[in-house]
């Protein structure tokens, strides 16, 4: 990637004067890894980040935006651009209505509608990362999934440099996947429609969803959750070779989803080490920085999880993780 040059540097500076220089991107990954981000931009506003994106564009300075990072591997080689960080962490709760800042994190939210008296957005308490990232990936966990509550997306529209509203039907949500993934459209800030309910209930079910977590999930270690989507099919005929030799489990067969973290474990792959980089013991689909990981470290292992499941079990595993700077 060609470096920016001085006068590119000097110029976002004079436009944004907190913008940070070669700020290491180990400090903006749970996955604690990456190199320097030329420029690193904390935007408190969505019209900072706005504001960001068509000042770097104006100056040619390649941009990306980030959430909290929790999804996210970035290069050794870190980002010849400005990484422009959503930072805008409010929200509003009218009634059922919920509106929250792409910046705000998934769990703050979870907590506050629940103190608001609302329900169904329990299982956002443990899902790390912010509602902007929640929003673009589809994120959920124990049966919840945004595109069950989203109701309506702000964004910036890059191409026609303008802002829009989509409405759930236009934001094209499917498992772990939405518009946001495949067009220029930068999430600003994300509406939910909720349900009144019973606030006791609500709190037990955080509480046993925290429990279940810590049970089947890594806890307190460098991850980015989930390093690849679970596997959809539609005809079982393609879990052919797992069917020979294992039993798969019946609510996978009727979700038309096989755990990728089962499949991992099915090859006996947990706690396969690369580098600093390993296979958590816990859960297969997690990989652990052990201190001190490069990227490279985590590439070589999920190609080398990739190659396997897809040599031996005829099944091809797709990234969840998000890339910068490859
Ligand atoms: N399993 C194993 N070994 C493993 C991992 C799982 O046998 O190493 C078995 C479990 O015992 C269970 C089944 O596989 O019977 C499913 O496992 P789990 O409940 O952990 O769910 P998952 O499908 O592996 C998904 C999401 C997680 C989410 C959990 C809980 C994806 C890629 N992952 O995992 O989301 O927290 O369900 O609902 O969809 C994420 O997206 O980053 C993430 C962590």
């Amino acid at each position: 990637m060609n470096q920016l040059t001085n006068q590119q540097v000097e110029r976002f500076k004079g436009a944004f004067p907190s913008v940070k220089e070669n700020e290491s991107m180990v400090a903006h990954t749970y996955l604690k890894i990456g190199g320097l981000a030329r420029l690193y931009f904390i935007a408190e506003t969505g019209d900072a980040v706005v504001h960001a994106i068509e000042t770097a564009l104006s100056m040619q300075i390649p941009w990306t935006v980030i959430g909290s990072g929790s999804n996210l591997l970035v290069s050794d080689d870190g980002f010849q651009g400005v990484v422009i960080q959503t930072g805008d962490r409010t929200q509003k709760i009218n009634g059922v209505s919920v509106s929250a800042a792409a910046g705000l994190f998934t769990g703050s939210l979870a907590y506050a509608t629940v103190d608001a008296g609302l329900i169904g957005f329990e299982w956002g308490a443990g899902v790390p990362g912010t509602i902007g990232g929640a929003t673009y990936g589809d994120a959920g966990c124990f049966g919840g999934e945004m595109q069950n509550v989203v109701s309506s997306v702000d964004v910036y529209d890059v191409i026609n440099q303008k802002r829009v509203t989509f409405s759930h039907a236009e934001c094209h949500f499917g498992y772990r996947d939405s518009r946001f993934k495949h067009e220029p459209l930068i999430i600003l800030s994300t509406a939910l429609t909720l349900k009144m309910g019973d606030v006791v209930a609500a709190r037990l079910k955080i509480s046993e969803m925290t429990a279940k977590r810590k049970d089947s999930q890594p806890q307190g270690l460098f991850s980015a959750g989930c390093l690849f989507k679970n596997f959809e099919f539609t005809d079982v005929s393609v879990l052919e070779k797992l069917q020979r030799e294992d039993e798969i489990p019946e609510t996978m067969i009727k979700a038309k989803r096989i755990s990728a973290g089962w499949l991992v474990d099915k090859l006996g792959l947990k706690g396969k080490t690369i580098g600093k980089a390993q296979v958590s013991s816990i859960h297969g689909n997690f990989l652990l920085n052990l201190g001190g990981a490069r990227a490279q470290d985590v590439l070589a292992l999920s190609s080398y999880v990739k190659m396997k499941v897809r040599d031996e079990l005829g099944i091809l595993l797709e990234d969840e993780v998000q890339y910068l700077g490859f």
